[in-house]
Parts: structure tokens; sequence; C-alpha cells
């Protein structure tokens, strides 16, 4: 059994990267593969139907390159931050791709096991919403969702302290230094780290464990996919 993390955060080493690693550290007994979307080019869906009739995407980019590992996989952690109250647009874009997985008969991703992951300056909650949808909509049994609290930009752009539109001016009382103390970080979170592993660990026991096949989940989400 095969389980591939994506962080869809475009800062490599980020709150997002760390939370979706802590899943995949408690997935047992599987091949795993973390893949960073930073610095990859994956543009959104064209909706040019390109796919219909072969099942792969015709837009030229890094999606290619990940394509097969989406197929070949039987377990998903999918992460991504919090931009604006919605999953950020690297991560949509790249989830927007999955279009070509499900044309005719075809539903190329139903049966498999994902886990949701999110992670906001404020709260992550909307962009582990949208991950767990889509799976559902994908007839991916979502197993649940982390969330953690990651650092906003605004406490390492240089003017946290005076901006008046920032992070710091709307959770601090005015004055307030940016110290390690108040910067958000994952390690100050063990019960996220916690529930990360804990699903983690579901994760590998429900492909590892289960006598449900991808085919009978298939069967069970979408009847007519898995005749
Ligand atoms: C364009 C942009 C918009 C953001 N909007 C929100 C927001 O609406 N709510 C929130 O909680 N955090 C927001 N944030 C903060 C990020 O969610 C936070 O920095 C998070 O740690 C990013 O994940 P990362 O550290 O894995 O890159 C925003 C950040 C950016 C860059």
């Amino acid at each position: 059994m095969k389980v591939i993390a994506i962080s869809g955060s475009p800062r490599r080493g980020s709150s997002t990267d760390q939370l979706v690693r802590e899943v995949l550290e408690g997935v047992e007994e599987c091949e795993k593969e973390f893949i960073s979307l930073a610095g990859k080019s994956v543009a959104p869906c064209r909706a040019c139907l390109g796919c219909v009739e072969t099942n792969v995407c015709v837009i030229n980019d890094d999606f290619v390159s990940l394509r097969e590992k989406v197929i070949a996989a039987d377990g998903y952690i999918i992460g991504g931050p919090n931009y604006f109250n919605m999953l950020n647009g690297l991560t949509h874009a790249f989830l927007e791709r999955w279009y070509q997985f499900r044309h005719r008969a075809a539903m190329l991703v139903a049966g498999r096991v994902g886990v949701a992951v999110g992670v906001g300056g404020g709260s992550g909650q909307p962009a582990a919403d949208a991950i767990s949808t889509f799976f559902k909509y994908n007839g991916i049994e979502c197993i649940g969702d982390v969330t953690a609290q990651g650092a906003a930009s605004c406490f390492t752009c240089g003017h946290g302290e005076t901006c008046t539109v920032g992070a710091i001016h709307a959770s601090f009382p005015p004055g307030t230094k940016i110290t390690d103390d108040i910067t958000p970080s994952l390690c100050k979170q063990p019960a996220a780290i916690a529930k990360a592993r804990s699903l983690g660990k579901q994760l590998g026991e429900r492909l590892t464990g289960s006598t449900t096949s991808r085919q009978a989940r298939t069967a069970r989400t979408h009847p007519r996919v898995a005749r």
C-alpha cells in the first residue's frame, strides 16, 4: 500500500508541510512519499475537456510528473493553508486537475482513503473543509481532518510591529514586539501533533488491516462506477 502526502503551501518547510509530515509519520506499514507543491507550476483546470477521451490532462506543467503518483497511491494526505478564509490557490489548482480522473465510466481515484490538513494564521478549518469536501466528491473516504495555527507572514515581513492592517495589529495590543513567545509554531501545539499522528495511524490501519478493498469502497460510494 502506498500513501502520498501533499503539502500545497508555497513556503517550503512551512507549518502545512510540518503538519502533513506529522500525519505521514503516523502511517505504519505502507510505502510513503512526501510531496511539496512549493516551487511547482500547477495551472488550474481550463475546462477545455481535452481529458474527456483519455483521462489525461493536456496541460504541460508540473502536474504531469505527479499524475502517476496520484493514480498509484492508495491513500492521500493533502494539506493546504487558509488564504482569505479559503483553500489557497496552489492547492486548489492542484486539486482541480484531478478532473482528468473522472470521465465517462472512469473514476480513477475512487475507493481511496484520505486525511485533510489545514493551517491558518487564525484557523486552518476552511482549508481542511475544502479538502474534505473534495475527497467526498471524488469517492475518497475521508478518515478525518486536522488543523493548526501557522505564523502569518506579518511575523517575518519586517513591518509587523508597525503595520496597521496586518495580523499583529489585529491580534495583539498596540506596541507589541514580535518575539518567539508570540510567534505561532507547530511545536507549541501538541494536541494538533497528536491528532495528526493518530489520523496517520488510522489511515495506515484502514489500508493494511482492512478487509474492505478499494473496489468495495468504490462500490459503496459510486456503485455504477465499481461495477
Ligand atoms: C494571501 C494570504 C491570505 C491569508 N488569509 C488568511 C485568512 O483569511 N485566515 C487565516 O487564518 N490566515 C490567513 N493567512 C495566513 C496563513 O494561513 C498562515 O500564514 C499559514 O501559516 C500559512 O501556511 P504555511 O505556513 O504552511 O505557509 C493568509 C496568508 C496569505 C499569504
